[in-house]
């Protein structure tokens, strides 16, 4: 459920008509509701809210300051992959002790930035890792707070480019190998054990394979317990499915309730990262009919926003709900809505039926995940404005680039 409604034909964010934000800020523009932020995060809290836990929110999904702030307002902890987000997070006011860091390729820069930061947990992707930040906290006197990211070998059942939980992947420490990585880090003096943790995959539209999981890092757990290894958190990872178009996803509290379960018993916080499900239906990315045409036998509606505003199309063939800002009467053609970026796969959808001419407003649903946190500039094109939306007001929340800041690192030499 989210606050992008029609009234009388029109599309609403909030109680804001979306063709205002146009006049106002132009397109492509991707507009957030705080409302629907709201409620997510909520739901969330209510989904966990009989067990000790911590919802660490997947700062890649969408790192906007705004929504961050939001979240660490609501509450939130965070997950993040980089000193980027880190910074990003501190800067919105996150509490860096409800922090975790994710990531197969930690730096030691990244790593050191984090132990002195004094974040909540390193989530630990495999051994030589393990090793490194030994060493570096060692070099810096602090006592490092890690779990180790078990791949359970548990199929997400999702696209298999956002599929993470398998022995193939890259992915975590392999199941087998847990066990005897905890017992060697046990001894070191620089490494406080602290959690288990696991993230199988995104975009799982059935609670099913993290119920599988959770059942062997619970396995994991007691064996850990049985040779005085003592944790304090199990982290199950994001991977919460959204509606696109047809999926039927669990909710929160259906999908925390199986888990819970499992893990009521045992005296450990529960870690939860979502990222899409937090956000992607809490943002459209609006964009204006430059032109149609026909090619061959098919109808194309070109538009302003590309590949480089939204790549999840492109890149996964991902489907994406396209919706008229302003619902006509006509006829509907069937066209490929397609992007000014010079690339075959610059698409947004396909065979999709419009109404439609140039001038016309269109929204991408579901655009709040992976949509402006992915964007480019490829073709020189600028990243675009964000807005977001509460009640009747609206405010930015990012400037459209300035097309000379695109270039403005680079330097002309002539060797
Ligand atoms: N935790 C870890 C360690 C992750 O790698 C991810 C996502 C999450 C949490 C959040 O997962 P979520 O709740 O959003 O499913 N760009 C792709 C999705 C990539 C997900 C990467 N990892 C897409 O647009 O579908």
């Amino acid at each position: 459920m989210d606050y992008f409604n029609y009234k009388d034909n029109e599309l609403y964010a909030e109680d804001v008509k979306v063709s205002s934000l146009v006049k106002e800020y132009g397109t492509p523009l991707y507009v957030y509701s705080k409302a629907t932020l709201q409620r997510h995060m909520r739901s969330f809290e209510e989904a966990c809210s009989s067990h000790k836990h911590l919802i660490c929110y997947a700062v890649k999904a969408n790192s906007s300051l705004s929504i961050l702030s939001l979240m660490a307002k609501m509450g939130a902890g965070f997950d993040i992959v980089s000193k980027g987000e880190l910074l990003r997070v501190l800067e919105a006011g996150g509490d860096p002790k409800k922090v975790v860091f994710s990531g197969v390729g930690k730096t030691d820069d990244e790593i050191a930035f984090a132990l002195k930061t004094g974040i909540n947990c390193l989530n630990v992707e495999s051994e030589a890792e393990a090793y490194n930040i030994e060493n570096i906290a060692r070099d810096l006197g602090i006592k490092a707070k890690i779990a180790i990211r078990v791949n359970p070998n548990v199929d997400a059942k999702t696209h298999p480019s956002i599929s993470t939980g398998l022995k193939n992947n890259k992915f975590g420490i392999s199941y087998d190998k847990a066990f005897d990585v905890y017992k060697k880090l046990s001894q070191s003096p620089y490494i406080q054990i602290s959690g288990i943790d696991c993230h199988i995959g995104s975009q799982m539209t059935s609670g099913q394979p993290i119920v599988d999981a959770v059942a062997r890092l619970l396995e994991l757990y007691h064996k850990l317990k049985d040779n005085g290894i003592n944790i304090d958190h199990i982290d199950i990872g994001g991977g919460l499915g959204v509606t696109y178009g047809d999926e039927t996803p669990p909710s929160p509290s259906e999908f925390m309730s199986a888990v819970i379960a499992l893990l009521k018993d045992i005296d450990v916080a529960i870690y939860i990262e979502p990222g899409r499900a937090m956000v992607a239906n809490a943002g459209i990315l609006l964009t204006q009919v430059l032109y149609t045409k026909q090619n061959g036998d098919k109808n194309f509606c070109i538009v302003d926003a590309g590949m480089n505003d939204l790549i999840r199309p492109a890149l996964y063939n991902s489907w994406m709900n396209i919706i008229e800002a302003n619902k006509k009467t006509g006829p509907k053609l069937c066209y490929d809505v397609v992007g000014p970026v010079c690339e075959s796969d610059d698409f947004l959808g396909k065979d999709r039926h419009l109404c439609v001419e140039r001038g016309d407003i269109l929204a991408v649903r579901g655009a709040g995940a992976y949509g402006s946190a992915m964007s480019s500039t490829y073709n020189s094109r600028a990243l675009c404005a964000e807005v977001m939306v509460s009640g009747d007001k609206s405010c930015v929340i990012r400037k459209r680039q300035d097309l000379k800041e695109i270039f403005a690192n680079e330097v002309i030499v002539d060797l």
